[in-house]
């Protein structure tokens, strides 16, 4: 009864160890942030954007964030107190200048010691890479805002944020 057992077993291991090559050896070379991990802060901060990548901005922006939720850029965004503990402590410990992540050091590299903007959009260098991009595109109703990555980024959700 063992027969049918192993193959199974091993099949999956096989697939679990290849699925984490590939994103290993794409992560090297596209512009990688890896996507929320933690459900909580999926669930909490996904429903109204794209549940942005924490190494995208600096622990001491996702602290101040995460102590203004009712007043969240116009909208109360407030989770109960045992959801914002989580979710302050999954987004400070993956933060920008926490994880040592190459991109999000490259995005954070023009920021001033100790700033901690609300918005990534804000970031000098986010600023600098979307110059290019006309008040006509950004007007655009299917983008509507610079904060719908989405919109131009098809794999914003999955971490990626190359131009295709
Ligand atoms: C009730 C809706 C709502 C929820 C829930 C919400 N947000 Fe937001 N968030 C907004 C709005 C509205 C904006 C402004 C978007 C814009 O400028 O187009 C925003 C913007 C942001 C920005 C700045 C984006 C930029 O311009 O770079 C960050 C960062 C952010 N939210 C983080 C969070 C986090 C973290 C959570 C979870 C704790 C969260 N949000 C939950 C509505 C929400
Ligand atoms: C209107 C379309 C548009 C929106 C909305 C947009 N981007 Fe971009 N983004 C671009 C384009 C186009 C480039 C490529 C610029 C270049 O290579 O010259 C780019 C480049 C980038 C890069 C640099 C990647 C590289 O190849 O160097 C990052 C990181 C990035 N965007 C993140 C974001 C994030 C995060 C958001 C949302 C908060 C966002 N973008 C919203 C169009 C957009």
């Amino acid at each position: 009864m063992n027969i049918p057992v192993r193959p199974l077993v091993s099949a999956s291991l096989i697939l679990a160890v290849s699925a984490f090559v590939l994103t290993g050896a794409v992560a090297d070379g596209g512009h990688y942030f890896p996507p929320v991990a933690d459900k909580t802060t999926a669930d909490e901060c996904g429903s109204c954007h794209l549940a942005f990548p924490p190494s995208m901005l600096p622990a001491a922006s996702w602290r101040k964030l995460m102590g203004q939720l009712d007043q969240h850029f116009g909208d109360d965004a407030s989770v109960d107190a045992a959801s914002a503990d989580i979710i302050t402590r999954y987004l400070t410990a993956n933060a920008g200048d926490s994880s040592g992540l190459r991109f999000s050091g490259k995005l954070l590299r023009d920021l001033a010691p100790g700033a901690a903007p609300l918005r990534i959009t804000d970031l000098p260098r986010w600023k600098r890479e979307h110059r290019k991009i006309r008040a006509a595109e950004w007007a655009d109703p299917k983008v509507k805002s610079k904060a719908n990555c989405a919109a131009c980024h098809e794999g914003a959700a999955r971490g990626y944020f190359d131009d295709d």
